[in-house]
């Protein structure tokens, strides 16, 4: 290796950090975990410490014996986390995550009295409870002696790259999920933010991802055994930096993300969004654009009912049980911390439905990797209902290294699906945005052209995605059938 590139995957069980060389081949990845804490019913926070001193740790078995070759280091990082710092740089509250459900209120006042409308034409979206901007209202509803310490607001990764860079900077793509952005013309809305109360002050300096935001302090660098000028480079939302590290950069490429959160990425030259909001439409790592459809279940599910319920831990023994696809009566609805797209339900909960007696622990596996799958297709109904073509997909993340879940989802969205030779998505992104950061690559189309590899696909199969066209039109009355009983729970 001449040259290193660091790219980190900071994500809500753990951070992944992997070192690519100069020519796009990964050498080394390391990972370490941290607690997520749930103080109550679909709350989800995490303290940004831990993720300093995990990445850290992790940055240092990563370079050990390399140090000298690094040049750049990136991220893809968990999105619309709130991170506040007071006067002196401390953290103020613990960080309130991408899943969290408590801004219910925020929501509607944002959707209803401010008017969706209003926000559409200001940042491109409409509130969800789990974006940046309701939750700052949150705080200042909740916690005023919080929220009047405010100096500075940031989000998961970029207050990584502020720790090791001093410098407090964002990206475009990760901004976009703050709705403090307008993301059509890649700057603050100003609008926005005295809505919320958020000062002018308060907000990091915008960069593209793949733009160079600072260098790594001389304490870190010093820490690290590091030469003098290892860049730091923007970095992406965990999904554009998926998108990037899938290759998903051409007008109507489509990445599906498995992991904590489940994600349909589809990447644009053009600005646009659908007619209701119902997905994201967020710029992208490239420059460009992007519409996204964000479950906020989708891999966990399995590791809730494998592990926490179940407590089994052979997850390729239990997949080997499942043997017919299509026929099975039990669907589960994957909305355990609530639902983001399409439904915009923080109230939602998860559920089977559809057990006999004869109900086996293999259909009710099946049935969790189908209702993510379908929950999934539920944004991809809404992304064809705009007149968007996908004729086919890429897959990433944790669930994507199941052939089994990869047959389903082919099946269920009845498209080929490409599996790539890299899973770590975002590490990967983060890596290649940090090469094209340092003039490795003239590009990220160009990193992508010249790094990523597609290793198999997934065909539909006839006969089962007809079967699975009929099971899917049944899953879509389940929801709307238990939505009135959900905020009684
Ligand atoms: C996207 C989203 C999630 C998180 C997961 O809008 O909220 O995919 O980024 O880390």
């Amino acid at each position: 290796m001449q040259e290193g590139y660091i790219g980190i995957d900071l994500g809500t069980s753990s951070v992944k950090i992997i070192l690519m060389d100069e020519e796009g081949k990964i050498i080394r990845t390391v990972s370490r975990e941290y607690p997520l804490s749930f103080p109550r019913p679909g709350w989800s926070e995490q303290a940004p410490e831990d993720w300093y001193e995990k990445s850290l740790d992790g940055l240092k078995e990563l370079v050990a014996g390399m140090e000298s070759k690094i040049r750049g280091i990136s991220f893809g990082g968990q999105m619309h986390g709130l991170v506040c710092l007071d006067s002196e740089d401390k953290v103020i509250r613990p960080a309130i995550l991408w899943n969290d459900g408590r801004t219910e209120k925020e929501c509607e006042y944002l959707n209803n009295d401010i008017g969706r409308d209003v926000l559409s034409a200001e940042t491109g979206n409409i509130a969800f409870a789990g974006f940046t901007a309701p939750k700052l209202l949150w705080m200042k509803a909740n916690e005023p002696e919080n929220f009047a310490k405010i100096k500075k607001i940031m989000l998961p990764k970029d207050y990584l790259a502020y720790r090791f860079s001093g410098v407090h900077a964002t990206d475009l793509s990760d901004a976009s999920g703050m709705l403090l952005l307008d993301v059509e013309h890649r700057k603050w809305s100003e609008k926005m933010c005295e809505i919320c109360g958020v000062e002018k002050e308060w907000l990091p300096q915008l960069f593209e991802s793949y733009e160079v935001i600072g260098t790594v302090r001389k304490d870190m660098a010093d820490a690290l055994g590091f030469g003098a000028d290892v860049k730091v480079i923007a970095g992406a939302g965990d999904n554009a930096a998926a998108a990037v590290g899938t290759g998903t950069v051409g007008n109507g490429d489509c990445n599906i993300s498995l992991g904590t959160s489940g994600t349909i990425f589809i990447s644009s030259d053009k600005y646009s969004v659908d007619a209701h909001n119902a997905l994201h439409s967020f710029d992208h790592a490239n420059g460009r654009y992007h519409l996204m459809g964000c479950m906020l279940s989708a891999a966990s599910c399995n590791q809730w009912w494998m592990g926490n319920i179940l407590r089994d831990k052979d997850f390729a023994g239990a997949q080997a049980e499942i043997k017919e696809l299509g026929t099975n009566r039990v669907f589960y609805l994957p909305y355990l911390m609530g639902e983001r797209s399409p439904h915009n339900d923080p109230n939602a909960r998860a559920a089977f439905v559809g057990m006999s007696l004869d109900t086996s622990r293999a259909d009710m596996l099946q049935a969790v990797y189908e209702g993510v799958s379908f929950a999934i297709r539920d944004s991809f109904e809404v992304a064809k209902a705009s007149g968007i073509a996908v004729p086919r997909t890429k897959i990433c993340g944790g669930g994507a290294k199941s052939p089994l879940w990869r047959r389903i989802m082919a099946n269920v969205l009845n498209i080929p699906v490409d599996s790539i030779e890299s899973e770590e998505g975002p590490a990967l992104g983060g890596a290649m945005l940090a090469a094209v950061g340092c003039g490795r690559f003239a590009s990220v189309e160009e990193a992508a052209e010249r790094i990523v590899k597609t290793v198999g696909t997934v065909e539909p199969e006839k006969d089962i995605a007809e079967k699975y066209e009929e099971r899917y039109q049944v899953f879509r009355e389940i929801y709307p059938a238990l939505k009135p009983v959900y905020p009684k729970l």
